[in-house]
This record gives C-alpha cells, sequence and structure tokens, in this order.
C-alpha cells in the first residue's frame, strides 16, 4: 500500500478556513487537495501557503478546454510545484495529449497528471442525459482508455471501479478515489460511495477525503483512525 494514501479536500470558500483545517492536520499523515472553491476564492496564493507548511498539493482544477488553454494551464499548475493536478478524461485525445506533454516539460517537480473519468456523483440512471454510454463500466473504461494511451499517470475513478481498472491497466497506473465515506457517514451528493478500507482493499491508490474530515468533531483524530486502520488493514494482507 502507498504509505500515505489520503487526500484530504479542502473545500472551503475562503484561505482562513483551509489553512486552519490545515493547521489541525499533519502533512506527514496526508495530502491535500485544493479544487475549484478555495482556488476561486483564494487564488494560487492559498497552495503557495499549504506547501510553506509541507503539504503536497493535488491541484483539483479538473482542466477542461482546447489544447491550447489546457497546455498554458497545466504549465502554470506545474510551474508553482502542485504535487498532482488534474484534467477531464472528457476533453479527448488531442487535449490530455497537450497536457501531457506540457507537465513533461518540468524535469524537476514533475506533477502527477491525472485524468477524471466518471464524476463519482453521477448514477448510472444520469449517463444518458450527458451523453454518456448507459453503462457506468464502458464509459469509464472509454475515458480510462483515453487517458492511458496518451500517457497520463492514472485516473479519478470511483473505488467501485477500482479492481478491474487496476487489472486491465496495471499496477503503475494511479487510481484517485473520491466518493469516500466512513461506514457511520451520511453519503451527502455522493453516489457511488466505498469505506477507506474497502478502496484499498479494491485497489484505489489514493483516497480523496472531503467532509468525512473536514466535518469531524476532531479532523486530526479522525485522519489517524483512517490511518491505524488501514494499516492494520495491510498488516492482515501481509500476514
Ligand atoms: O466531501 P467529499 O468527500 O464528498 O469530497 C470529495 C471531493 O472530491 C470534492 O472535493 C470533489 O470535488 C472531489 N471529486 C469528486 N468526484 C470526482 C472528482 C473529484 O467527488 N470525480
Amino acid at each position: 500500500m502507498n504509505p500515505k494514501p489520503i487526500i484530504v479536500a479542502l473545500d472551503y470558500d475562503c484561505a482562513a478556513d483551509a489553512l486552519s483545517l490545515a493547521a489541525k492536520l499533519d502533512p506527514k499523515l496526508c495530502r491535500v487537495k485544493v479544487g475549484k472553491e478555495l482556488h476561486t476564492a483564494a487564488g494560487p496564493q492559498v497552495v503557495d501557503a499549504l506547501m510553506a507548511k509541507g503539504f503536497e498539493v493535488f491541484l483539483d482544477l479538473k482542466f477542461h478546454d482546447i489544447p491550447n488553454t489546457v497546455i498554458s494551464a497545466c504549465k502554470v499548475a506545474a510551474s508553482q510545484g502542485v504535487w498532482m493536478m488534474n484534467v477531464h478524461a472528457s476533453g479527448g485525445k488531442k487535449m490530455l495529449a497537450a497536457a501531457r506533454d506540457a507537465v513533461n516539460s518540468f524535469n524537476s517537480h514533475k506533477p502527477l497528471l491525472i485524468a477524471v473519468t466518471v464524476l463519482t456523483s453521477l448514477a448510472q440512471d444520469e449517463l444518458g442525459d450527458v451523453g454518456l454510454e448507459p453503462d457506468m463500466k464502458a464509459a469509464v473504461l472509454n475515458y480510462a482508455t483515453l487517458a492511458f494511451d496518451a500517457g497520463l499517470d492514472g485516473v479519478v475513478c470511483s473505488a467501485q471501479e477500482a479492481a478491474w481498472l487496476k487489472a486491465r491497466f496495471g499496477e503503475a497506473f494511479q487510481l484517485v478515489t473520491p466518493g469516500i465515506r466512513l461506514a457511520e457517514d451520511a453519503k451527502g451528493d455522493q453516489s457511488r460511495v466505498v469505506t477507506p478500507t474497502d478502496a484499498i482493499k479494491m485497489g484505489a491508490d489514493y483516497l480523496v477525503i472531503g467532509r468525512s474530515i473536514t466535518h469531524a468533531p476532531d479532523p486530526i483524530a479522525t485522519l489517524h483512525k483512517i490511518n491505524s486502520d488501514l494499516k492494520l488493514l495491510e498488516q492482515k494482507e501481509n500476514a
């Protein structure tokens, strides 16, 4: 198992709230994710501030645009020194290849480049509404194949898809899985939810966890608890 699989989603509308939650975490125990809400509110400065505190940052801006624009955006993000960034696989082959080339031009501090497949908030019966194959597995496979063929480092997907994606694309293809909920949590707006230990068992490399940690009464205690459950699982699997 990856030694630091948890990525905490800092979904806040201001830098102060994000930094205050980050102050309760520990960069040795998790990475953090800056998404559209926080980045729109607080800009790249909040990414710098988190990196200055020792956190590796997943910049979750899900670029989806013409290749020229995506190249420029990827270069700006990579030059900032983020650890991971992402684009939508639905941007197509040319866009994915452009993103790959842009990130490859950074030899040092080259971030991991990940493609979003089907949002974990989308349920199978909604796929037709957005013009996708009505079968979830087929839709995810199409997007993951595009990403793999363009040389991306992995995909964002539901843990429910992790086992067959690993089998199909190999160990090195990194699977980043949101839609994680502790057994006692509410699903909220996510449809395809899985617990942290089940997600790792199914083959996820990284677990994106937002509300289960950020809304917990004691976020660091929750983080410790998830990490220790995952360690126990690893010990069991290696026994
Ligand atoms: O609070 P919760 O754990 O549901 O947060 C999940 C995070 O993962 C959010 O920041 C959301 O934007 C992100 N995400 C997702 N599904 C994807 C890609 C990213 O839920 N396919």
